[in-house]
């Protein structure tokens, strides 16, 4: 077992839960502590160390790393896409005020790694949409998206200024089944899942056509840890890292579970999220993740369907 105590902030979040639990595989249960804002998710109450602690709260961080003897720092807590549009100050905020009182306490606690995730948020409609590569114009039109890049900038910052060994990912839009999305433009391919299952139709809220990279939960949790494992010399760069398994429609996913659920139906009411999605890339160059340190996605679309659609059946009909 490696000796390193882990905190995780926003572990209730899509990302943490499943990260909490992948971390307490590798590292132990009792060196992986998960906190959030909100009482424990079903899947971390009664699993493990878990404190209520507000992301914004430095003196409650900073007294969680001292009890705990923390080494290393996961800060997942953010607000998304959606949700940033509708409150742009409280998003710049939570995610910016997060993140710089985390590099601090890194510095000033000599913590060995922190992990903060960026997203293809960062990039905007002047960005080449294809095969987004990993430099390219960047100018973002979201709050979220210009809180992910001024993160970036802050992190590889903090990396030359002071050494701190930061780490980041640019995820595309995340689908999982254990844990539930929270205010992304790329949550309907989570959802179409669930009413897939529980109606037989969807009615999504991007247009059909609306490309967007994505990627199956599993590969991300497996490139995260993949990522913050990898020796400091494969770190080539801090920004965050371009990371890319798969691209689809809403009518190609749709298709997708087609092949299981025949007469599963979609329809088309775009809101304004499809603004959103229509200035992100439609699919994105990840060889610098795969040259750096070795990237590499296992789902593509139809495996993650049958997975995906395997699990939420057991878990909506438990036997
Ligand atoms: N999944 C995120 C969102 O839709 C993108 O990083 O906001």
């Amino acid at each position: 077992m490696k000796k390193e105590k882990i905190l995780i902030m926003g572990a209730g979040g899509q990302i943490g839960v499943e990260l909490a639990m992948a971390l307490r595989k590798l590292y132990g249960t009792d060196n992986v502590i998960a906190t959030d804002i909100r009482e424990a998710h079903p899947l971390l109450d009664g699993a493990g160390p878990y404190y209520i602690l507000d992301a914004m709260d430095a003196n409650s961080t900073l007294d969680i790393i001292k009890k705990e003897g923390i080494t290393q720092i996961y800060l997942l807590a953010a607000l998304l896409s959606a949700t940033g549009e509708k409150n742009p100050k409280g998003a710049w905020d939570i995610n910016m005020r997060s993140l710089l009182q985390v590099l601090d306490l890194g510095v000033e606690q000599k913590l060995t790694k922190i992990y903060w995730p960026s997203s293809i948020a960062v990039f905007g409609p002047t960005t080449p949409k294809s095969q987004t590569p990993q430099k390219t114009v960047v100018e973002p039109r979201t709050v979220y998206g210009v809180s992910k890049y001024a993160g970036e900038l802050w992190c590889q910052y903090y990396n030359q200024r002071w050494g701190l060994d930061v780490r980041s990912i640019r995820y595309p839009g995340l689908i999982s089944w254990k844990s539930e999305p929270g205010g992304g433009t790329t949550d309907y391919a989570v959802d179409i899942y669930h009413k897939a299952l529980e109606e037989g139709k969807y009615t999504c809220f991007l247009s059909e056509d609306t490309y967007l990279p994505m990627m199956y939960m599993d590969d991300a949790i497996r490139g995260t840890i993949e990522l913050m494992e990898a020796p400091v010399e494969m770190m080539k760069s801090r920004m965050a890292y371009n990371l890319s398994a798969m691209s689809f429609s809403p009518k190609e996913i749709a298709a997708s579970i087609q092949k299981h659920i025949p007469d599963f139906t979609i329809d088309y009411a775009p809101d304004f999220r499809q603004a959103i999605a229509d200035g992100w890339p439609q699919s994105i160059d990840d060889t610098a993740a795969r040259e750096d340190w070795g990237w590499k996605h296992e789902y593509d679309l139809d495996k993650m369907t049958a997975d995906m659609l395997k699990h939420l059946k057991e878990k909506k009909q438990p036997v």
